[in-house]
């Protein structure tokens, strides 16, 4: 079917509107196509009819300064169909005229005006009430978020005894200086600069991104806070310093500084991947393509007072092009960001884009091919458009690598790993671990089993030694949706035959994929191997506890009730780890 009708249109808070349309929406599918991209928003049609109309209230959001807000919409349509659907759009203000070419042919069939945007998010007219088609009257209620009025999410990042302080605010650098003020809980504040970054469309590499998946990303500022005092509490404000001499401000958060490393205190780090984002509403889902996303968050948010440090390891909101999803994304995951250090890896839904130097010339990134996730969220690296980096806190030291980028021997990114592992002072930080977005490791998803492989191709061969000659603990996944943990391995070999109680040396690393954040599930092979210890094809998390130097806790819990599902202890002494094992020590040494 083909938008061939439409509707009412109202103009919405100054900044969103809402509108009543007949679109055309495509057959579900698998995999991790965008939600946005079923609506072929350049054959919908808007036709203002006098009978239609849709009415929202409140009618202005976030008078007390809130940041979402649920909004009543009443509607009626004088030719109702079971297609209808109301789509929120922002800015309001779009025109057809800001149309921007794709490259592909016209559609001879279709006469302008066309939308050229697509929606924020969009529902069914009949969504919550059935009768629409016979009654032409309907009502629905959303969550909007307060789109970017003054700042939009707050997202921090840590590291040795600084933090990274993030958000989103429609200042330019002629507008406003942006800072941050911050001083430890109930001391002097004092205020720190904030950088100004923005792109264009000319930055995205293809369509959507460049097209109807386009959506002005406003300024984004990052602050350093500097010197800090490790475990002190700190609380902290934005603010942008008008042209004309006032100040706006955000409401205040507060965080906890990470410890020294080395420190010896109960630490505790949450690591997940391909959370993606999803509507409390019910809006763009029927697909049900990320719906374990908000148990993931919910759980989180729950638990976050037992939570010091979170990894996303790539696939982050699954925007594929539609920019407006980024901001949905932050604001549902600020609760966490705002709080404690919200760290990312890269992903294929981030990066690759044919012909822009990802290592995998697909379009999982809907023409973003980096940009947004490069832009919006600060790591550590050397060079943010090559997301590797490591990061300490205080016994942990993660090397986290870009798998969107060549890791092979003899690359920049292979020498980054080796020296990320070398660097770490194991009797301060004994527990090493190993991140990355893409099964560089193990895994018994169906499309790994087929290939023959287990594995991205050419993973482990590339990378096995460095994990072995370095004594890796634990190498951690996303990108396949399920969980799963090995044995202690070395070269397809179980190094160790304990499953849950670990003492003294390993022998091997311990493979974990942890993909299973909110993304549609991936299935596992039927085929079993030696290697695999656990599967479980559910939405969940992994959550890593050291309570000193000797012992750590590993525990796998799943999103929809927060409870472990899988576990497992390592007890060791350090020396335990300078012990040479198969291929962890040179096979001749001089020394006598
Ligand atoms: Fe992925």
């Amino acid at each position: 079917m083909r938008g061939r009708s439409g509707g009412g249109g109202l103009i919405f808070c100054g900044a969103l509107l809402l509108l009543l349309l007949i679109a055309d929406v495509g057959e579900s599918s698998n995999g991790d196509h965008q939600p946005l991209a079923r609506i072929a928003i350049h054959r919908t049609l808007v036709a203002l009819n006098d009978n239609a109309y849709v009415k929202a209230s409140p009618s202005i959001l976030g008078l007390k300064g809130q940041n979402s807000e649920w909004v009543t919409l009443e509607y009626a349509s004088s030719n109702p169909s079971n297609d209808d659907w109301i789509g929120v759009f922002s800015p309001a203000n779009f025109s057809d005229s800001t149309c921007v070419p794709d490259g592909t042919p016209p559609d001879s069939k279709i006469v302008p005006p066309f939308l050229c945007t697509a929606p924020i998010k969009y529902q069914y007219a009949n969504y919550s009430t059935p009768a629409y088609k016979s009654t032409g009257k309907g009502t629905l209620r959303l969550q909007l978020i307060n789109q970017r009025s003054d700042f939009s999410f707050v997202l921090f990042s840590g590291g040795l005894s600084n933090m990274t302080i993030t958000w989103t605010s429609g200042y330019g650098i002629n507008e406003a200086e942006p800072f941050v003020e911050w001083g430890l809980k109930g001391d002097d504040h004092v205020h720190s600069p904030a950088g100004t970054l923005t792109f264009n469309r000319n930055s995205m590499c293809g369509a959507p991104a460049r097209t109807v998946g386009w959506r002005d990303p406003g300024f984004i500022h990052t602050a350093f806070l500097k010197e800090l005092w490790p475990n002190s509490l700190y609380t902290y404000k934005l603010g942008h310093k008008l042209s004309n001499g006032s100040y706006i401000w955000s409401q205040q958060y507060q965080f906890r500084a990470s410890p020294y490393p080395g420190q010896d205190s109960l630490q505790r780090v949450v690591i997940f991947g391909d959370m993606g984002k999803d509507e409390a509403d019910g809006s763009n889902e029927y697909n049900n393509f990320q719906r374990g996303s908000l148990n993931t968050t919910k759980q989180l948010v729950q638990d976050l007072k037992d939570i010091d440090i979170v990894f996303h390891i790539g696939d982050l909101c699954y925007a594929n092009g539609y920019l407006s999803q980024w901001d949905q994304f932050t604001a549902q995951i600020e609760p966490i960001a705002s709080t404690v250090p919200y760290m990312v890896a890269s992903g294929n839904h981030e990066r690759d884009w044919p012909e822009t130097g990802s290592f995998y010339g697909n379009l999982d990134s809907g023409g973003e091919c980096g940009v947004l996730a490069e832009t919006m969220f600060y790591v550590p690296a050397e060079n943010r458009a090559k997301f590797w980096y490591s990061t300490d806190y205080g016994m942990f030291r993660f090397c986290i690598a870009d798998t969107e980028h060549d890791w092979r021997e003899g690359t920049e990114q292979y020498e980054f790993i080796e020296r990320c592992f070398a660097s770490a002072d194991r009797q301060k930080q004994p527990w090493l671990i190993f991140l990355a977005h893409r099964v560089l490791g193990y895994s018994s998803a169906t499309w790994y089993a087929d290939q023959g492989s287990f594995e991205e191709p050419m993973g482990r061969e590339s990378l096995q030694k460095l994990w072995q000659k370095y004594k890796v603990d634990i190498a951690i996944y996303g990108h396949v949706h399920n969980y799963e943990r090995t044995c202690p391995i070395y070269q397809n070999i179980c190094t160790n035959q304990e499953k849950y109680n670990y003492k003294g040396a390993l022998n091997g690393t311990i493979h974990v994929v942890a993909g299973g954040g909110g993304a549609s599930l991936a299935e596992f092979t039927p085929l079993n191997t030696t290697w695999s210890y656990f599967k479980d094809h559910d939405y969940g998390f992994v959550k890593l506890t050291a309570f000193d130097h000797s012992n750590l806790l590993f525990e796998y819990k799943k999103s929809r009730d927060g409870k472990v599902y899988d576990s497992f202890k390592i007890s060791r002494d350090y020396r335990d780890i300078l012990a040479c094992t198969v291929d962890s020590c040179p096979s001749t040494t001089l020394a006598s």
